[in-house]
């Protein structure tokens, strides 16, 4: 199962391959908040460290929240907005 570690605290949580990232919320961690879970928010805005490749490709309502919260970036990702294939390391913006 494909594995997501937070950079800061070391946390590592396995999740189901094809999951969606909203999955954490599943199990009880509360270091990667969410808000409005649709592209909406920004909460759940987060950096991936490691293994973008892993992750789906930003879709065009990820994209527009990005650029309207002057967020966009290489590594910045909508956590609301991914599903997971493989390992990934993340740091979470708020
Ligand atoms: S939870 Fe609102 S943008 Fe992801």
């Amino acid at each position: 199962m494909p594995k997501v570690t937070f950079q800061q605290t070391g946390t590592v949580i396995e999740l189901e391959n094809n999951s969606p990232l909203i999955d954490i919320e599943d199990q009880k961690n509360n270091e990667l908040p969410f808000g409005c879970r649709n592209a909406a928010c920004g909460t759940c805005a987060i950096d991936v460290i490691y293994g973008m490749e892993n992750l789906t490709p930003k879709n065009e309502e990820e994209i527009d929240l990005l650029n309207i919260l002057d967020m966009d970036g290489e590594k910045r990702r909508l956590a609301c907005q991914c599903i997971l294939h493989g390992d990934i390391t993340i740091e979470p913006m708020n």
